[in-house]
């Protein structure tokens, strides 16, 4: 993947991350461009996700790699993300956000999902997501709503979180 650049990654709070993003209209080389950058940005963080949104890009399309650490990299380009069924178990992890960093958090989810995308060559798919799979790509498309995992927390936890992170983004802006 040649000519790949970091992009910037946006705290919480930010209004990027609380709008809904607009479906891509085509899947052009721009866009692929776009999608080598997210995963390079996302895998230098070192992230297991990363949407448009948190680097400003207000566009239907997130990357995610939930392979172990030690096994192969398993990158995927989630193109207008549908999720098409949701199981009625549930699954919690303690989530993270690059956007909310070294806060962790315990949030529960739908076990199992189906959904619908594009891939980086405009190919269409429909697969199931399981475990850390299932997880990712449930907050991923949050990301695409303007919703933060954070959102599924107390109002006073949230509140917390946010104020840390108003004083980390006073500390990086010194920097
Ligand atoms: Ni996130």
């Amino acid at each position: 993947m040649p000519h790949m650049t970091l992009r910037n990654i946006l705290i919480h709070p930010d209004p990027h991350l609380k709008k809904v993003c607009k479906p891509v209209r085509n899947v052009d080389a721009k866009i692929r461009k776009l999608a080598d950058d997210m995963l390079e940005t996302m895998y230098d963080a070192p992230g297991i996700g990363l949407a448009g949104p948190q680097v400003g890009v207000m566009k239907r399309i997130f990357v995610i790699d939930c392979a172990d650490k030690d096994g192969a990299p398993d990158p995927m380009i989630i193109i207008n993300p549908e999720i098409t069924w949701v199981s009625e178990d549930v699954n919690t992890y303690d989530e993270g956000c690059l956007s909310i960093p070294e806060i962790y958090e315990p949030v529960t989810r739908p076990a199992l999902v189906r959904m619908s995308y594009l891939d980086a060559d405009g190919k269409s798919h429909e697969d199931e997501f399981d475990e850390l799979y299932a997880t990712a790509v449930q907050h991923e498309l949050d990301h695409l709503d303007g919703i933060l995992f954070i959102d599924y927390l107390s109002k006073m936890k949230r509140a917390m979180i946010t104020s840390k992170m108003k004083k980390l983004k006073k500390e990086l802006a010194r920097d």
